[in-house]
This record gives structure tokens, sequence and C-alpha cells, in this order.
């Protein structure tokens, strides 16, 4: 680890991981692009798969928040919702939108979105797969309905690309969600400011959270929380790689941003013995972690903002 067996294999990530962040410190948008990233990892993906994915996030969030699928249609009506960090194809805001959302609002650190042929087919893929009424809902999605080449129409669709991956919306949304994201935000705290400003008083949190190294770990599921934050930040400020704050920094967030937690459960936990062997070697932020909070490798968290939030309205 850090603190001696993995020394010369350290310097080379650490040398390789610098370099690559001046590119991304100089343009984060190329950089997402020569690494070829859609934010759903790397493996070839088909356009059926893709969409399904889409298919598999929507029906992930109602069934989290104990919403029956007979009911969505009623649960969404007019809701104005704001989506984090949506990668390259807004699946998920398209599917919202047909069934009754009003308005998705989606913002990201990077402009991955872009409207190449595949990309392209999936939001058809995911239209052909709708009943008639839902059908004709989602194709508002386009300035040019049902055509995914005429661009998003910002009354349906609105995609926000801000340095800080910040909405700065006020009092406007019902529902804040995302999936496999918050790890990625490079500053938490200020993420959970943005949704307490955006979401009106009673709006609802909804986020899947993916703890896991995102490949940067070396032999020990959890060895990539032993790099100094320091040195974590000259490798990867830049890149949106993950965070590595673990739950109790989103329990702490929540808590000061005026939020009641309604579901926070892991995804995914590791085996005590990973815990125990990465613990002696752990950098300082993580050092007095409990060890349930360290075996979690991802949850879902549902949260209500309270009036006593003092943001929106
Ligand atoms: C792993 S991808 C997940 C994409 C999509 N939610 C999905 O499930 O396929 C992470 C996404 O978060 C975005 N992201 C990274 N940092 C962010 C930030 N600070 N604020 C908002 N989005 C951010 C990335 O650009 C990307 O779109």
């Amino acid at each position: 680890m850090m603190s001696g067996y993995y020394l010369l294999d350290d310097a080379k990530r650490f040398l390789h991981a610098t370099l690559s962040n001046q590119i991304a410190r100089v343009s984060p948008t190329l950089y997402a692009r020569l690494t070829k990233q859609t934010g759903r990892g790397f493996a070839p993906e088909s356009v059926e798969q893709a969409a399904d994915y889409f298919q598999t996030c929507f029906k992930d969030y109602f069934e989290t928040l104990g919403v029956p699928e007979h009911e969505i249609k009623r649960y969404l009506n007019g809701k104005q919702l704001l989506e984090y960090g949506p990668g390259d194809v807004p699946g998920v805001a398209l599917l919202m939108i047909a069934h009754g959302a009003e308005r998705v609002t989606c913002v990201d650190r990077f402009a991955l979105v872009s409207m190449t042929q595949k990309n392209a087919d999936i939001l058809l893929d995911l239209l052909w797969h709708l009943d008639n009424s839902a059908r004709a809902r989602a194709a508002e999605c386009f300035r040019q309905p049902g055509n995914p080449f005429s661009g998003f129409n910002p009354e349906r669709i609105r995609y926000l690309i801000q340095p800080d991956g910040l909405s700065e919306l006020e009092g406007e949304v019902d529902i804040v969600l995302s999936r496999a994201v918050l790890e990625h935000v490079n500053d938490l705290d200020a993420t959970f400011d943005d949704m307490a400003r955006a979401l009106k008083t009673d709006g609802i949190l909804l986020h899947q959270v993916d703890l896991k190294s995102h490949g940067l770990h070396r032999r020990n599921p959890l060895d990539f929380l032993t790099w100094p934050p320091a040195l974590w930040s000259w490798m990867h400020s830049h890149k949106g790689v993950p965070n590595r704050w673990r739950v109790d920094r989103y329990r702490d967030a929540m808590q000061r941003n005026g939020f009641e937690a309604l579901l926070l459960k892991p995804t995914d936990v590791v085996d005590a013995s990973v815990v125990s062997e990465v613990r002696p070697h752990l950098a300082g932020p993580f050092k007095s972690l409990s060890d349930a909070d360290l075996s979690w490798l991802g949850f879902w968290l549902v949260g209500r903002k309270t009036d006593s939030g003092g943001h929106g309205t």
C-alpha cells in the first residue's frame, strides 16, 4: 500500500495519473472524449443494451421510492426534476417525461451529451418501446417532435454544463436524482447545498451512489483509500474520478443541509477481512470510520427536504 510494498507500482501510477490530470485540467471535455466516456463504463455496448440500462434505471428509481408501476404516472404528473450527471444520453430524463414529468433539468460538469447516430438510436429505441401516449409525450423532448437530431426542447429537457456541476436553481424542483454521480462530484457539500436550494420544501432526493474504486484499487477493493488526499488530488482532481467520500460524509451533508433520510441502504458490502486488512494503511480522512461504514461499496439514498433547510421555498 502507500506505506511500502506497492512502492514501484505506486510511483508509476502516480506519474501517469498526474500527467493525465493536467490534460483534464486544461480541457475537461477533451479528456472525457479522449477517454471515450459515456458514463456507463468502457465495455462495448449495443443500442439495445444501453436502452435496457436506462429502462432498468427508471424502474429502480420507482422501486426504491416504493411507487408501484401503475402509480408512476400519477406520481410524476407535472413534476419538475433535476438530474445530476446524465452521462452521454439523457435516457432517464426522456423516460421521466414520457411518464408524466413536466420538465427534467440535467446538469453536468462535463459536456458528455452528443447526438451521434448511436445515441440518437438509443433514444429512438426507448421511444419505440413506449405505449402510444407515453411515446407522444417523449417525442416532445425534441425541438422537432420525435427527431433527436433537432436538439432538445428546453421546455422538456434542459441540459446545463457548469464548471462545478451545480444547477444553481432556486426552489423549483420536486425531485433531485442521480445514479453513479455523487461519488464523482468535486465538492460534495456544495452539491448538497445546491440540491437544498433547488428543491421545494418537502422535495425528494433520490440517489444511487457507487463507492467502489472505479478500477483505481490495486489488490484490496478498498486500498484506493490509502492514498493521502494531496496525492489523490494531484493525480485525479480534474478527471471526475471518485472523490472517495464514504457514507458518513453523506449523512453529515444531508443533516447540514436540512434533509431527513427516508432510506439509506447499502447495495453492496465487503467482508470484514477486507476492512481489517486495509485499516492499518488508511489515509487520514478514513482512519476514524467505523468498520460498518467502511464496508459499504454503494448505497441508495432517499431523503426529504424539511423546512429547517433554510434554502428555497
Ligand atoms: C459514471 S457517470 C454516470 C452517468 C449516468 N448517470 C449513468 O448512470 O449512466 C458519472 C456522470 O457524472 C458526471 N459528473 C462528474 N462530476 C460531476 C459534478 N461535479 N456534477 C455533476 N455531474 C458530474 C459525469 O460527467 C457523468 O455524466
